[in-house]
């Protein structure tokens, strides 16, 4: 596999859901997926987790994936489509899954567990997606290594454009 191919199968891989994570961040906010219900005493997901954001992602993703579908070379997958589909799907849940984990260990919303936090995302869309490929280990470390610079020069720029108040 030649340098060019690797960087399709990562773009293939990160764009769809790096589009949807963004989008649910910048769309966020309202009504909470949990409608604020509790279980066991604990919020089920948490504030953080809100349809107006899970649907700017899905729409923003699927989006995403119908714009880049005609440049992913068949031997990729047979349907990139369906395909990214399930990326955005499975990114979407992974983050949600992991609030639903970070809820009943009794965490407050936004209380950063390093990794987890970064790459929740990572590994949903990894996993509703493995049926139709399963990806080579250099992809992974690959994608995990970009998504954890990328959170931090995102947040840098986050910072530097005064959206956040610290760089981290
Ligand atoms: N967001 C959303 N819906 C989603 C995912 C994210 O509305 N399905 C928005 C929320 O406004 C959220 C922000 O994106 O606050 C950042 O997402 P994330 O870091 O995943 O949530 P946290 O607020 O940190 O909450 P948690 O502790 O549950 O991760
Ligand atoms: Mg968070």
């Amino acid at each position: 596999m030649c340098d060019i191919d690797f960087l399709i199968v990562i773009a293939a891989y990160v764009i769809p859901i790096y589009v949807a994570n963004g989008c649910a961040l910048l769309f966020g906010g309202g009504l909470p997926l949990d409608f604020n219900r509790k279980l066991f005493g604990k919020p089920i997901l948490g504030k953080g987790k809100t349809f107006r954001g899970t649907f700017a992602g899905l729409f923003f993703g699927v989006l995403s994936v119908l714009i880049l579908s005609p440049f992913i070379p068949k031997w990729f997958v047979a349907d990139y489509m369906i395909f990214g589909i399930l990326l955005v799907v499975g990114a979407l849940s992974g983050d949600i899954f992991a609030s639903f984990l970070k809820r009943r260990f009794g965490l407050e919303r936004g209380h950063a567990i390093p990794l987890l936090d970064q790459l929740d995302f990572v590994v949903g869309s990894m996993v509703f997606t493995l049926q139709m490929r399963v990806p080579r280990m250099e992809e992974v470390l690959f994608i995990v290594a970009l998504t954890l610079f990328m959170h931090r020069f995102s947040n840098y720029i986050a910072y530097r454009i005064k959206v956040k108040e610290v760089p981290w």
